[in-house]
This record gives structure tokens, sequence and C-alpha cells, in this order.
């Protein structure tokens, strides 16, 4: 009966997600403890290159990033939507414009993620692909501090759609529509090839998979499509 697998269902349930996720897994943690109360949740949560290496060391159960490595060595399966976007301050000269040649970022102040921060990659390699030279005058290794440098004049950045989660009323930044925008990527859910997941590592990752993508999109202040 499903009174019996509940109670099955205990144990440490360890996980490791790159920034941007931060914005949605803790969120669908909350129904997934409820409905099992006695799972412990340990999770970390760093940029790309650190979680790989926790892959490396074989540390957590699961891993949520967006450029899976590879390898035959891991097994992946897509998640969630976790698009790229142009944001900037709600002031700026570009905000009402549609379909912004992406030429027209040469030389914008820039912001960037750190080294290491797949969303750093992913921005470079569009950039390098377009020929496109933004200024960068800041690295910043953390969302919340790009968003709140972007309202501050600092220049303008890309960034994880979701990183706009719960944002709300406060409407100081905005999207900007520029041509190859938004960076299509996807979160993956990768862990070992060959490695046996718990019986509570298992149930999360089919909850994930399942019930986590609507829960998400509660969360979004977008519609997320798959
Ligand atoms: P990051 O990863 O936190 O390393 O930028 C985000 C991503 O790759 O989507």
């Amino acid at each position: 009966t499903v009174a019996d697998l509940k109670g099955m269902k205990q144990g440490q349930l360890r996980l490791s997600a790159i920034t941007t996720a931060k914005y949605v897994i803790p969120r669908l943690l909350g129904p997934f403890c409820q409905r099992y109360p006695g799972v412990e949740v340990s999770l970390n949560v760093m940029n790309h290159e650190g979680l790989l290496d926790r892959l490396n060391q074989n540390l957590d159960d699961l891993y949520i990033l967006s450029n899976p490595p590879e390898s035959k060595d891991i097994s992946c399966q897509p998640f969630l939507e976790n698009p790229l976007v142009v944001l900037a301050p709600t002031n700026h000269p570009l905000a009402k414009e549609k379909n912004i040649p992406i030429e027209r970022l040469n030389g914008e102040p820039f912001i960037m993620r750190e080294p290491g921060s797949g969303t750093r990659s992913a921005v470079q390699e569009l950039f390098d692909q377009k020929e496109v030279d933004v200024r960068v005058r800041l690295d910043l290794g953390s969302n919340e501090a790009i968003k709140q440098a972007i309202a501050g004049g600092f220049g303008i950045s890309v960034l994880s759609r979701h990183t706009l989660a719960l944002e709300g009323s406060m409407k100081r930044l905005t999207i900007l529509d520029v041509q190859h925008f938004p960076i299509r990527r996807y979160w993956h859910v990768i862990y070992p090839a060959g490695k046996q997941l718990s019986v509570v590592a298992q149930t999360f990752f089919d909850y994930l998979l399942n019930e986590g993508r609507k829960v998400a999109q509660e969360t979004a202040d977008f519609k997320i499509t798959d």
C-alpha cells in the first residue's frame, strides 16, 4: 500500500545543483519532503565546474546541471527548460525596441558570471560565434548580485530566466528582445551510469521528471514549454 511505501522512504538524499537551479529545486523539495517526512536532504549549490568536481568524487546521489559531460559513464535525463535572456535596467535605451540585432550589444557595459560558470560559457560561445564584443565591467559569482548590479546601472547581463522567479513587483529589470536570444538550454538530472540509486534517490528522480515540472511552472514567471 501507499502507507507502506511511505514508511520505506527514509534516509539521506544528497543533491548538487548549479546556481540557477536554486531558484527551482528548493521549491520542489517542499512537496517531496511533506510526502516523505523521513527523508533528510542536503542540497549543494555551486557553479558548473564545482558540480563536475563533486560528480568526479562521487559525493552526491543526483546532480542537476545544464551542460552534461559527454560521456558514456553518465545517465542523463533532460528535466526542464533553462532559457538564458538578456537582462537590463527598465530604463535602458533598448528596453522598448523589438528584434534588436545582436551587434547592437557591441561595447555595451556587461556584467559576466565568474569563470567556471556554465552560464558564462554559453554566453561566451554565442558572442564568439556572432563576433560580439561586450565591455565586461564586472565579473560576479552570484546571479543575485548581478541582478542588483544591473538595477544599479552597472550594465546588462545574460542570465537564466529562472533567476527572475518570485521577482513579482520588483520591476527594475527587463528582458531585452535581442536576436538569437533566449539561448535555449535545459537542465538535466544526471548520475554515474551503473550506480545503483538508493530508493530515496530513485523516488526523487521520478518525482522531478513527473510532478517536478508542474511545481516548477508555478514558480517560473514564464511558460515552460516541455
Ligand atoms: P552556472 O550554471 O551556475 O555554472 O552558471 C548554470 C547553467 O549552466 O545553466
